[in-house]
């Protein structure tokens, strides 16, 4: 087991800047997941902690061993890529057990463990095929089951799931999640699938354009984003966010106006506190979809409670929950109601929000207040 440092990670291919100094810090069997848009240098930044690519500058750190120059061999990592490299002309069998081989573990430690890891994958039927007879999704499996039968320190894993069909996905989750329970090995995570990431991280790195934005717990980051980027990007669906203007009229709100008119979200005292004399500035007022929904569906204080009422344009059942699509200071807002709620599109509908749940972003910086 090991834990891993991050220094001022840089990471150029010729001209272009691809990690722009990254630093953080993975505890002893920690779950980190790099989380965020496609090209945003997640893959890099994993194929760095493997050896696979060099640093430009900085330094990274296995189980407090520099490993800069350390060859991938030598770093004692099992990695699972984007893109499987399976032997084409190896079984199955013999795809996940060659590395036992070359490393002269005994056969009976090496039947055990291709027993255990194709029990887990669900591919005890496939371990006399070739890579080339098999779903991509199942080569997944297999390149998955390669990594898991070793015994390394760090599991460096590259969205793994993403050929899976959507029921496999969700079952393979749970099982990594019960692997890493289980081993309680350090693993680093890829994906750019934000369930997947609250799902399974002990702590979430939100990536953007080669930076960290935010390297925190699921709830962290998902109830206090520390911008507009990190809040949009984790949730689904995502945060409404709307531009507003901060008004005093006896107590602080949040005046947010379109065609429809102008309604002004009260602010609490803390909320308050954040934008006194800020009067006729522009903020980003950002509520997820659970809290707006119909009247009477928070347990939170009176107080925290405001009601508006809008035109729907747009009523989607998902079975547990109905999401109504509506107009709101130029965007089109989404409340999470319950699906009891008979509301047409076109008809006028009573929303209530939960303000103590309402984030403040400033509006130059997109930075939370
Ligand atoms: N060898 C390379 N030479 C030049 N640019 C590269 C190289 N490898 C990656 N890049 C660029 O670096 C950026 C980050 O790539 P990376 O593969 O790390 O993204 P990612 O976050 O893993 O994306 P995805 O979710 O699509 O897999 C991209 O803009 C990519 O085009
Ligand atoms: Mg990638």
């Amino acid at each position: 087991m090991a834990k891993v440092e991050l220094r001022n990670v840089w990471k150029k291919f010729g001209p272009v800047e691809v990690i722009k100094g990254v630093s953080i810090d993975l505890e002893d069997g920690e779950f980190v997941v790099l989380v965020g848009p496609s090209g945003c240098g997640k893959s890099t930044l994993l194929n760095l902690i493997a050896g696979l690519e060099t640093l430009t500058s900085g330094e990274i750190r296995i189980g407090d061993k520099l490993v800069n120059d350390v060859p991938p061999k030598d770093r004692n990592i099992a990695m699972v890529f984007q893109s499987y490299a399976l032997y084409p002309t190896k079984t199955v069998q013999e795809n996940i057990t060659f590395g036992m081989q070359t490393r002269g573990v005994d056969r009976a430690v090496q039947d055990e463990a291709l027993a255990d890891v194709s029990q887990l994958l669900h591919i005890e039927q496939l371990l006399d095929r070739k890579p080339g007879q098999l779903s991509g999704g199942q080569r997944q499996r297999v390149a998955m089951g390669r990594a898991l039968v070793r015994n390394p320190d760090v599991f460096l894993f590259d969205e793994p799931l993403s050929n899976l069909d959507a029921k496999l996905r969700i079952e393979m989750r749970t099982e990594v999640k019960k692997l890493h329970l289980r081993l309680g090995k350090t693993i680093v995570y890829v994906t750019h699938d934000q369930i997947e990431a609250m799902t399974l991280a002990s702590r979430i790195a939100v990536m953007d354009n080669g930076h960290v934005r935010q390297f925190g717990t699921p709830e962290e980051v998902y109830e206090n984003p520390v911008d507009l980027f990190v809040a949009g990007f984790m949730g689904s669906p995502s945060m409404n966010i709307v531009k507003g203007r901060v008004v005093n009229e006896g107590g602080y709100a949040i005046a947010v106006s379109d065609e429809e008119g102008t309604i002004l979200f009260p602010l609490n005292s803390n909320q308050t506190e954040k934008v006194t004399g800020r009067e006729g500035e522009e903020i980003h007022l950002g509520l997820r979809p659970e809290a707006i929904t119909h009247v009477g569906a928070h347990s939170v204080r009176q107080s925290d409670l405001f009601a508006f009422e809008r035109v729907v344009d747009v009523v989607e059942p998902t079975g547990p929950d109905t999401m109504l699509v509506f107009t709101l200071g130029g965007i089109e807002a989404i409340a999470r109601v319950r699906p009891e709620e008979r509301v047409k599109p076109g008809e006028i509908f009573r929303f209530e929000v939960n303000m103590g749940k309402a984030k403040l972003f400033d509006g130059k910086s997109g930075m939370r207040l």
